[in-house]
C-alpha cells in the first residue's frame, strides 16, 4: 500500500506502476459506463482521482458509494496531462472497507465554522480543518526543532499544581472532595487537608515558575504543554484550555528574550510555509487572501519595539474614540493592540515596560519603581501572542512584591529559595500556541484552531 503523499512527492517512481491505496471517498461521480472518485487518504491535503468502469465486479455498488466510505483501490497510476490533477489511478479492483451512511453530515457544500464545531468528531475530515490541524502539527515540530537546535532542554512542568503562577486566581480546582459533604474547619472554610493531595490543588495556568527552576539548572529550557484558565471571557481569542510554549533563560535580560522570540516567530512561519505548502496555499486562497503577503512581510521586517508609555502616547495622539479610554496605567485592550499593530506599525510590535500594577508579581521592577521589565508581542489580526518578562531575581524586592499583593509568602517558599542559591538575572516568555496558529492560518476564532475547544459552557467532546 502506498500513501497519497508519496504519490505526489515521488510520482516518477510510481507512474505506470500498479499501486494500492486506502482512503476515504470525498466524492463520487459516475455516468453509465464509468465514474470518478476523489479519494483522500489523510496523508496529503490533496485528493487522488480514481477512475473506474463497468469492468469492476462491484461497479454498481461503487458508483453509489456514500461520501466518507473507506475503500482500498488497486490499479495503475497514469499521468493526465492538461487535467486539473497531475495523475489518476485506473482502478482494477475496489475493496469496500466500510460503507458510510448516506446521512453523513459533511456533504459537499460549504458549512459554517459554527456548525462544524458541533461535529468536532467529524470536522478533521473537512478541507479547512484538515489543513488547520496539519499546520498545528507542523508548527509544533518547528517549535521543538527551533529550541532543540539551540540547545534548549525540553521540560515537562506539572499539570496539577499547588501554585498560581499568574496570581490572578483564575484556576480550575482539582479535588476529590465529596461535593455533598465538604469537610470544613471550625471557621467554616473548606478543610483541604482531607482532600486527595492534603492541600489545595489546581490545574496549572502556566509552567513558568517550574521552568525557572530548570533554567537555573540547565541555563536554557522550554516547556510545551497544556495550560488552563478559568477566566470567564467569551472571546474569539480566549480558551479555557490552551497550549503554551514557555522558554526560560538564565543570564538573559529582556532584550535577549525579545531577540529569541522574534527569531522563533520567523522560524515557525518559514518552516510551516516550506513544510505545509498545500495547506498554506489553501488558507491564502480561501481564508485570508492577504496571508502570504503578511507572513512574507513578517519574515522580511524587524519587529517594532516600543515602551508601554510610548504606546499610550501613540494611542492618545491618534484622536480615535476607543471603547475603553486610554490612560497611563490602563491595560491595553484588543482594540488598542489592533490599532497599534494594524494602523500604526503594520507589523509585529513588542510593547515593553508596563506599569507594575497590571502585571504579574514575578516581573522585575524597573528603577523607576513604577514599571516592570515586561514585554508583550502584539501582531496584526490577533493581538497579543506572547507575554514575557525579565524575572525579579532580587530576594528582598520579590518578597516585598509578594506581600504587597497580599499573596502568601509560604506558598512560594521554593520559588524564593531560587533567589538564595546562585541567583542570576533570567528571562522568559510564553507563546500562546493557538494564537500562533491563528496568526499562521488567518483563522479568526480560537475555537477553530484547537481540536476540542474548551470555553465557558462547552465541554462536549
Ligand atoms: O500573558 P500570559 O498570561 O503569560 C504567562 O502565562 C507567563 N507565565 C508566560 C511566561 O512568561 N512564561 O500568557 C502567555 C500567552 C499570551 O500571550 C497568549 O498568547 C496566551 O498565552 N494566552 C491564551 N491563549 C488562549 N486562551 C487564553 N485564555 C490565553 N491566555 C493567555
Ligand atoms: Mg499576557
Amino acid at each position: 500500500t502506498v500513501e497519497v503523499k508519496q504519490l505526489y512527492r515521488e510520482s516518477q517512481k510510481y507512474l505506470n506502476e500498479d499501486v494500492r491505496v486506502s482512503g476515504w471517498v470525498r466524492t463520487v461521480r459516475s455516468s453509465k459506463a464509468f465514474g470518478f472518485i476523489e479519494l483522500n487518504d489523510g496523508t496529503f491535503f490533496k485528493n487522488l482521482q480514481i477512475v473506474f468502469d463497468e469492468k469492476l465486479e462491484n461497479f454498481k455498488q461503487v458508483e453509489k458509494l456514500p461520501i466518507s466510505s473507506s475503500i482500498t483501490v488497486e490499479g495503475k497510476l497514469v499521468e493526465t496531462p492538461g487535467a486539473k490533477q497531475p495523475f489518476e489511478v485506473h482502478a482494477t479492483r475496489i475493496i469496500i472497507e466500510g460503507m458510510s451512511s448516506s446521512d453523513y453530515p459533511l456533504q459537499k457544500k460549504r458549512h459554517t465554522f459554527e456548525y462544524l464545531r458541533t461535529i468536532a468528531h467529524l470536522r478533521p475530515r473537512s478541507n479547512t480543518f484538515s489543513a488547520v490541524f496539519r499546520v498545528r502539527s507542523v508548527a509544533a515540530f518547528a517549535i521543538h526543532k527551533f529550541f532543540q537546535e539551540k540547545g534548549f532542554v525540553y521540560v515537562n512542568t506539572p499539570i496539577i499544581t499547588g501554585s498560581d503562577c499568574e496570581g490572578a486566581g483564575e484556576m480550575f480546582r482539582v479535588t476529590t472532595l465529596d461535593l455533598n459533604n465538604i469537610p470544613r474547619k471550625e471557621d467554616g472554610s473548606v478543610d483541604f487537608s482531607e482532600d486527595f493531595f492534603g492541600r489545595e490543588a489546581n490545574l496549572t495556568v502556566s509552567g513558568q515558575l517550574e521552568a525557572e527552576i530548570f533554567a537555573l539548572a540547565y541555563k536554557k529550557v522550554y516547556t510545551f504543554g497544556p495550560t488552563f484558565r478559568a477566566e470567564n471571557s467569551n472571546t474569539a481569542r480566549h480558551a479555557s484550555e490552551f497550549w503554551m510554549i514557555e522558554p526560560e533563560m538564565a543570564f538573559a535580560d529582556l532584550n535577549d528574550y525579545m531577540d529569541i522570540a522574534e527569531e522563533m516567530v520567523k522560524y515557525i512561519i518559514k518552516y510551516v510555509l516550506e513544510n505545509a505548502p498545500e495547506e498554506m496555499e489553501f488558507f491564502n486562497n480561501f481564508i485570508d487572501n492577504t496571508l502570504f503577503d503578511r507572513l512574507n512581510n513578517v519574515l522580511n521586517s524587524e519587529f517594532a519595539r516600543i515602551t508601554y508609555t510610548e504606546a499610550i502616547e501613540l494611542l492618545k495622539k491618534s484622536g480615535k474614540q476607543f471603547q475603553y479610554p486610554v490612560e497611563w496605567g490602563c491595560d491595553l485592550q484588543t482594540e488598542h493592540e489592533r490599532y497599534i499593530t494594524e494602523e500604526i506599525f503594520k507589523k509585529p510590535v513588542f510593547v515593553t515596560n508596563y506599569p507594575k500594577d497590571i502585571k504579574a508579581f514575578y516581573m522585575r521592577l524597573n528603577d523607576d519603581g513604577k514599571t516592570v521589565a515586561a514585554a508583550d508581542l502584539l501582531v496584526p489580526g490577533v493581538g497579543e501572542i506572547i507575554g514575557g518578562s525579565q524575572r525579579e531575581e532580587r530576594y528582598d524586592v520579590l518578597v516585598r512584591r509578594i506581600e504587597e499583593l497580599g499573596m502568601k509568602k509560604e506558598d512560594y517558599w521554593w520559588y524564593l529559595e531560587l533567589r538564595k542559591y546562585g541567583e542570576t538575572k533570567h528571562s522568559g516568555f510564553g507563546l500562546g500556541f493557538e494564537r500562533m496558529i491563528m496568526y499562521l492560518t488567518g483563522m479568526s476564532n480560537i475555537r477553530d484552531v484547537i481540536p476540542f475547544p474548551r470555553t465557558p459552557g462547552n465541554c462536549e467532546f
